[in-house]
């Protein structure tokens, strides 16, 4: 693809400057491709009303056709708006309970929203975001916006504006700079159109959270088959979310071993302190609490690949819920 000048602009991320959000929603609003923070990871915006526009994200992004986008609206009012009589009143108490946050809603496609936004389905998934930027920079375009994550197709989401540059420098036309994501791993995807509800992506809103509204609830492990066989969601390939480097999850007894024979230079991802790490890997002690973990995984991914690691290898993380999110995640970078 031709090489676009990517504008950079930093934007504070607790009150962004009105005048900064308004270039960058113009930019939206004449079928510009900006990237932007959310409480998640930073999402690779296009207006979502035009075909041409959302065409560009999977043109700069690499993604494949069958993979659809997420749309990002400023509110529920304009969730409700958008969806118009589908929505109904569990929407009401999703919408109520857990947005703006990272929960993904996956409802009847509209109308006037273009099938390349859902890879061609029927089906849209929509997400409000919780982030002040976002908030603002939706506000101020005024339309739906189509955002993936905002790297290379397969790549890592990125969780800063560097991770962004790094990936999609010369194919964006704006990236705000709004500081590092709060969460750190993509939003939870529920889709409302099956019944009962299943899981698709988990994420930081739980299964046994979202069954306090939502009954028989289907959990994501219902989707984890074996690779090669039918994908049962569009997008859900099992390799994804992968760093540069070849990464392998093995508990703390197997740690040892498994860095004897990995390839150099090698990074090794604990959780909690590893006090016999030998003096040859980089080491990075992650925290053992799942919400700490999922803020700081993709960001020490990122990190071991700019330093050029062959290879990572990443210790078990503990049994539970919480850790679904990530769990998932490594599960599909070493795949
Ligand atoms: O946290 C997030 O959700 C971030 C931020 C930017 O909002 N976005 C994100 O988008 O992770 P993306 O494109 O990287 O992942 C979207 C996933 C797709 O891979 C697909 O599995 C699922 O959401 N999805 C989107 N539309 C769908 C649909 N109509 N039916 C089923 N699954 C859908
Ligand atoms: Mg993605």
């Amino acid at each position: 693809m031709n090489l676009l000048t990517t504008r950079y602009l930093t934007v504070d991320p607790v009150f962004p400057d009105p005048d900064v959000i308004a270039q960058a929603a113009r930019m939206l609003a004449d079928g510009g491709l900006v990237a932007f923070p959310t409480e998640t990871v930073y999402g690779l915006g296009a207006r979502a009303d035009r075909e041409e526009s959302v065409a560009k994200i999977y043109q700069a992004k690499g993604r494949p056709a069958h993979n659809p986008l997420i749309t990002h609206v400023p509110d529920v009012a304009a969730a409700r708006a958008l969806v118009g009589e589908a929505w109904g009143p569990l929407h009401d108490q999703l919408a109520e309970a857990f947005w703006p946050g990272p929960l993904t809603l996956v409802v009847p496609r509209p109308a006037h929203i273009p099938a390349i936004v859902s890879a061609g389905l029927d089906a849209l998934a929509l997400r409000v975001p919780a982030h002040p930027v976002a908030t603002a920079l939706l506000r101020a375009a005024g339309v739906p916006v189509a955002a993936p994550s905002a790297n290379r197709s397969s790549q890592l989401s990125p969780t800063r504006a560097a991770h962004v540059r790094e990936g999609l420098d010369g194919r964006i036309d704006v990236l705000l700079d709004g500081g590092s994501c709060d969460v750190g791993l993509e939003s939870t995807v529920l889709d409302l159109t099956q019944d009962p509800p299943v899981i698709l992506r988990p994420g930081r809103i739980t299964l046994q959270v979202l069954s306090a509204i939502v009954r028989d609830v289907k959990s994501h492990r219902a989707l984890e088959i074996p690779q090669g066989i039918s994908r049962p969601s569009p997008g859900l390939d099992s390799k994804h979310y992968a760093p540069r480097a070849a990464l392998s999850v093995v508990t703390r007894q197997g740690l040892s071993q498994a860095l004897a024979s990995a390839l150099r230079p090698v990074g090794v991802v604990t959780v909690g302190p590893w006090l016999a790490a030998p003096a040859d890997v980089f080491l990075y002690t992650l925290a053992d609490d799942a919400e700490s973990y999922a803020r700081a995984l993709y960001e020490t991914l990122h990190a071991l690949d700019r330093k050029g690691c062959k290879s990572i290898v990443c210790e078990a993380i503990p049994e539970g819920e919480h850790w679904d999110a990530a769990r998932d995640r490594l599960r599909r970078a070493s795949a």
